[in-house]
Order: C-alpha cells, then sequence, then structure tokens
C-alpha cells in the first residue's frame, strides 16, 4: 500500500484479524505514549510493568523525542530525503514522515511493522505529502530481504537512506542474528546512509528491567531482551558513530526543551554512518 501521488489507499481486504486476547507491544508502548489505539490487555500489562519500573513511561517519552531529533539532523544537517523506519509502532505525534517532510516535503518514508492493528492504523493516518511519498510494508525484522524488496518500491536504494530501527532489534534475541540484520540492510544501502537505534537497557535499572522482562516474555510469545551499551555499539560495527556515541535517549544532542535532558533513561540510542 502506498500514499503518493496516484497511488491506492487502503482496502478493507488489506485488514487481517487481529487478536486481541495477547498483548502486543505497539499497543503497550502506546498506552504509555498516553494513546488509545489499545486494548484491555494491552492496559493491564502495561500498567504491571509500568508498575515494575515506572520509567517505562519516561524511556518511551525521551525515545520518540530522540526520534524527532535525529530525524531533523538527517534531513537538515545530512541531506537525506528517504527513511525506512522499522517497528512503526501505532502512529502518534511526528513520526517519521511527519518530522522528515515537514522540514523536505519530498521525503519518501517507508514503514514497516508486523502488527495488524499497526497497518490498520498506518494505512488510515500514515498520509504524506503531495510531493513525496509514504509507504507501508507488513513484514518481519527477521525477514530483511522481504523488507528490502518491499521497500525498493518507494525507495531509491541508489541514493542515501536513514535506516530507522527504534525499539526493534530488541526482539531479535541472537547477538548474531541482530548484527546480521542490521548487516543485511545497511548493506542494501549505498555511502552516507545512516543508521538510527534505539534499544532498551538494563545498564540504569537492572532490577527494574530485569522484572520488565521477565513480565513481558511470560504474557508474550514475541520475546524481548534489553542489550548493554558494548552490545549496542556492537551493532554499529563497520558504521562511523556520530557524536556523542551510544547514550540514553534523552542525552542524545538534546535541545533547549529535551525532556529528562539531565538524566539516564532505560533506552539507549544512536546514530551512525555508512562510510
Ligand atoms: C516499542 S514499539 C516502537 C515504535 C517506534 N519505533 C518508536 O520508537 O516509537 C515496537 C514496534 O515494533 C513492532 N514489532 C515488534 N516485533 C516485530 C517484528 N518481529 N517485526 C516487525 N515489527 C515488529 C511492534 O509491532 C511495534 O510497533
Amino acid at each position: 500500500m502506498s500514499h503518493s501521488p496516484g497511488a491506492g489507499g487502503a482496502s478493507s481486504t488489506d485488514r487481517p484479524e487481529l487478536d486481541t486476547s495477547v498483548p502486543h507491544s505497539a499497543r503497550v508502548w502506546n498506552h504509555w505514549l498516553g494513546g488509545k489505539d489499545n486494548y484491555a490487555v494491552d492496559r493491564e500489562v502495561g500498567e504491571q510493568l509500568r508498575a515494575m519500573m515506572p520509567d517505562v513511561i519516561v524511556s518511551a517519552r525521551a525515545d520518540r523525542e530522540f526520534l524527532q531529533r535525529a530525524v531533523t539532523y538527517l534531513v537538515r544537517e545530512a541531506g537525506l530525503r528517504q527513511f525506512l523506519d522499522l517497528g512503526t509502532g501505532l502512529p502518534t505525534a511526528d513520526n517519521t514522515h511527519e518530522v522528515a517532510q515537514r522540514l523536505a516535503p519530498e521525503s519518501r518514508v517507508v514503514y514497516v511493522d508486523n502488527d495488524p492493528l499497526v497497518l490498520v492504523h498506518a494505512q488510515a493516518l500514515l498520509v504524506g505529502t503531495p510531493e513525496g511519498a509514504t509507504d507501508y510494508v507488513s513484514a518481519d525484522v527477521h525477514d530483511p530481504g522481504t523488507v528490502l524488496r518491499e521497500a525498493a518500491r518507494t525507495l531509491d536504494f541508489t541514493r542515501p537512506v536513514g535506516l530507522m530501527m527504534l525499539g526493534i532489534l530488541n526482539y531479535v534475541i541472537g547477538a548474531d542474528e541482530a548484527r546480521s540484520i542490521v548487516g543485511e540492510l545497511m548493506g542494501a544501502l549505498p555511502s552516507g546512509s545512516h543508521l538510527v537505534i534505539g534499544h532498551p537497557t538494563a545498564d540504569y535499572d537492572p532490577e527494574g528491567m530485569a522484572e520488565l522482562l521477565r513480565i513481558w516474555n511470560s504474557a508474550n510469545p514475541a520475546e524481548m531482551r534489553a542489550r548493554n551499551r558494548t552490545e549496542v555499539a556492537a551493532l554499529l560495527d563497520g558504521l562511523e558513530p556520530l557524536e556523542p556515541g551510544v547514550v540514553p535517549a534523552s542525552r542524545w544532542r538534546p535541545t533547549a526543551g529535551t525532556l529528562y535532558a539531565d538524566r539516564d533513561v532505560s533506552q539507549l540510542c544512536a546514530v551512525a554512518r555508512k562510510p
């Protein structure tokens, strides 16, 4: 499905069944961000997790602000006009295409997620500028070949791309597999492309994060993990991390209004350039 001049919109046949008996990360994340696109099971698990680790709310908000600063940098300073955003999440304020197209309306953005509810909302809401394009791909991050093949309908892989991987590599458990997925995706992109990572960490609240992971993994078939700073840095192998490197989301180039800029949050972030 594509939202670009002349492209078609959502059709009812695109809509898969939703399983509302199992919590899903996009909907729990939406609950933490104060959204309404979630079910009772998502709110229940979200509140359980929040009780274990009140900072999840802070981390989720800091992650979204980091996304805005990173995309702004990539459009303004690095000159990027194409983005591939894996693990879209439910539409909220300032999604990747909104930030990019506000600064450069011709920007082209492809979103990828495996949650049927995200698919339904994306089709309705992630509509871009007439000059640019916004496409949505239903695919799994564990299948980078499909992601690249589908994204190539909208993105030109001879020109630099911003690969957004916020809150998604935590669903890839093995270190080798995570490196291989990032390697395959970045390998398909030209020099000047950038990887943007956001990843939960136990570095600052080990007990809270351990309990959060225990509850999440007992309630959800899609296992999730945290990574420490060294493990996140390993995912940037072969790339040039921009200053200040791998840091809590709140500490990546904060501006005057950045929330929590004076404290560590349990979400590590980085932006790195492909040489
Ligand atoms: C925590 S949300 C992050 C949303 C957004 N990137 C952000 O940072 O605000 C994680 C997203 O990844 C998606 N996701 C989880 N596992 C996935 C998988 N194996 N393949 C594709 N998407 C996945 C979820 O559906 C959800 O939308």
